[in-house]
């Protein structure tokens, strides 16, 4: 393996010195160390100017990144509801006991850690997991069978099974973005003929709302950046897509780059930016060469005598920036930290980052479905992407569609459809409940499927997960508080503690321990946490046990036990090591509850 010096002085004279690249060092040391090695930190102090302390800040933020080693082969199992409900579980502990390793721990011939991660965005594919970054779908025992032969034989992951690692588009229902193609650079053409201000009125018209979830106007927020005065301005395609069992944005990367590299240029040449980062989450590690090769393409590709991206053609060019697994980064505001090559917390907004972002310059921050839409719209015509959809929700929307149903995938509906629709057509029987909009959305019983996806309706940022009558929703409310309490950034006290305490009395909920106390201290903690977390995370997470204790009140009721309050330990028993250290077992010596 390579000294570390050299590994390093290489790595900072391609990329060069600026503080903003240390999470992409961090990342590609990891990637050959299996770690961050000690003697990593002063090189790399020394040479960005950051302290140490602050380097290992950030190691300790992503959780991808590590101080120890995890040896030659890092396995990370996805962990989502879904994986679950496809038996990740059973796998996991199936692999564990045949490499002899404890989950989480380092093998003790330091060759191998097995361990969960948060959802990958595989939810179609799934059970799936990451090794050494790079994702293995569709796992069952013959594969875990495989792959404990490969890691002992010590097979490099280059020389796996290629059929290990595919994982397909699986497009299920297409409409207006997925349909068509569009030819590289005609977005740009066709803003180079109308000009900036027509084309912003354009968009304005199509009625194009961010695809990331909010919701909010797209032209709006071009319109805001340009109007902002500025030295520089950039464009930002958050391509994070954190959100469990969202993986729409996976597609539209895999087989639509070209679409989403032509709506950032198209956004630059509005707004005047000089240059564009693609936010891409870790677990996309697996899209990375293709997408630079992509990138290569359009620098090579001629457009109106320019090259479509670079400095020798319209002046605009896209650097592509590696995520480290953390699901807040998704948040634009800490997303644009994380871009500066820090820990991922949000900032305290306004000021918004359309005018003051990426280096307090004015930035736009769109989902990857969004660049695609606007760049249709550019090709295509404003009452082109009105016809479909609803007044306030026009177009069309990409749904991640997994879970309970015959055919999960890739949906992409006009805005309006049904729930009840989706599920017809993706082949779900018997459905008990909906999760709409991942984690942090709406769980919608089957009185409700009558509601339609929409802005004015049920708004999503594309996740549609389906749970059939046979699920505990329980199991469901369970993964998702762990979720929130592991992914929470720690910047603020509602979401750092209320994210703990209701993901411990969901466990003693699902344990048998809970009353009617605790149920009531689940409903005000949710709402401590909605009204006063400093971003949508905090404020989002609760929104899974506030759904389901007002819509499915039995999966709760059913294990109250029927008492007005139940410690959530038992502290007699806790005493017992004291007893026997004192010498003590008489009656003062232990704590007795009332019946
Ligand atoms: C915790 C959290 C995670 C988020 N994750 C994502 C994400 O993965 N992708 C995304 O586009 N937006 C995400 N968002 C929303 C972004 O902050 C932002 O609103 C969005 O990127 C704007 O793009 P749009 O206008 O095209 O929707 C997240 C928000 C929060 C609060
Ligand atoms: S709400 Fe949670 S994620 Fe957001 S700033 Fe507070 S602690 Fe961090």
């Amino acid at each position: 393996m390579k000294n570390i010096e050299h590994f390093i002085g290489d790595l900072l004279t391609n990329t060069g010195d600026s503080p903003n690249q240390l999470l992409q060092h961090l990342c590609k040391i990891q990637s050959h160390y299996s770690h961050i090695p000690e003697e990593a930190l002063q090189l790399l102090t020394d040479r960005l100017h950051i302290p140490p302390v602050q380097i290992i800040s950030v190691v300790y933020f992503y959780s991808f990144l590590h101080m120890k080693a995890r040896g030659e082969f890092d396995i990370r199992f996805s962990d989502n509801i879904t994986d679950r409900m496809l038996g990740n579980l059973p796998l996991l502990e199936s692999l564990c006991k045949k490499l002899g390793v404890k989950p989480g721990v380092p093998r003790a011939d330091g060759r191998v850690t097995v361990a969960l991660t948060s959802c990958t965005g595989i939810c179609d594919q799934g059970p799936a997991l990451l090794v050494n970054g790079m994702v293995i779908s569709r796992l069952n025992e013959e594969r875990i069978h495989k792959i404990v032969g490969l890691i002992e034989a010590a097979i490099p992951i280059t020389n796996w099974p290629k059929s290990f690692f595919v994982v397909e588009d699986n497009i299920q229902r297409q409409d207006m973005l997925l349909s068509q193609g569009i030819i590289g650079g005609s977005a740009i053409g066709s803003l180079v003929v109308k000009g900036g201000d027509a084309m912003l009125d354009w968009l304005d018209s199509s009625g194009l709302r961010g695809r990331g979830g909010a919701g909010f106007k797209t032209a709006t927020k071009w319109r805001m950046c340009r109007d902002a005065s500025a030295d520089e301005h950039y464009v930002v395609c958050n391509a994070d897509e954190g959100e469990p069992g969202t993986f729409k944005d996976r597609i539209l990367l895999n087989s639509y780059a070209k679409c989403v590299f032509e709506g950032m240029t198209l956004c630059a040449g509005i707004i005047g930016a000089r240059k564009g980062f693609l936010y891409l989450r870790g677990e996309y590690l697996y899209m990375r060469k293709m997408l630079e090769k992509e990138l290569q393409k359009r620098r090579d590709t001629n457009c109106l005598g320019k090259n479509i991206l670079g400095k020798q053609g319209f002046d605009f060019d896209i650097e592509i920036h590696m995520g480290a697994g953390a699901y807040i980064c998704g948040e634009e505001s800490a997303l644009i930290e994380s871009l500066e090559g820090k820990r991922g917390i949000p900032r305290n907004r306004p000021p918004f980052p359309v005018t003051c972002g990426y280096k307090n310059q004015p930035t736009v921050v769109n989902n990857v479905e969004t660049f695609v839409a606007a760049a249709r719209i550019a090709v295509f015509g404003a009452d082109w992407f009105r016809s479909v959809g609803t007044e306030d929700s026009t177009g069309t929307k990409l749904l991640s569609v997994s879970g309970d149903c015959e055919r999960p995938g890739i949906y992409e509906y006009p805005y309006g459809v049904t729930i009840r629709q989706v599920l017809e057509d993706c082949g779900a029987k018997d459905t008990q409940a909906v999760q709409i909009s991942g984690a942090a959305g709406s769980t919608i019983p089957p009185q409700e499927f009558y509601r339609q996806i929409a802005f004015e309706d049920v708004p999503t940022g594309g996740s549609f997960m389906i749970f059939n009558q046979k699920r505990d929703l329980l199991e469901m409310v369970d993964n998702f508080t762990r979720f929130f309490a592991h992914e929470s950034c720690g910047f603020c006290t509602p979401c750092r503690i209320g994210g703990t305490l209701m993901k411990n009395l969901v466990n003693k909920v699902i344990v048998g321990h809970a009353t009617s106390y605790d149920i009531a201290e689940m409903e005000n903690i949710g709402l401590v946490m909605q009204k006063t977390a400093h971003c949508g995370l905090g404020s989002t997470a609760p929104n899974s046990v506030l759904d389901t204790l007002h819509k499915f009140p039995g999966i709760y009721s059913k294990r109250l036990l029927n008492r007005s309050y139940e410690p959530a330990f038992d502290l007699d028993a806790a005493l017992d090591v004291s007893r026997h250290i004192t010498g003590r077992d008489d009656e003062a010596a232990h704590i007795r509850y009332e019946k």
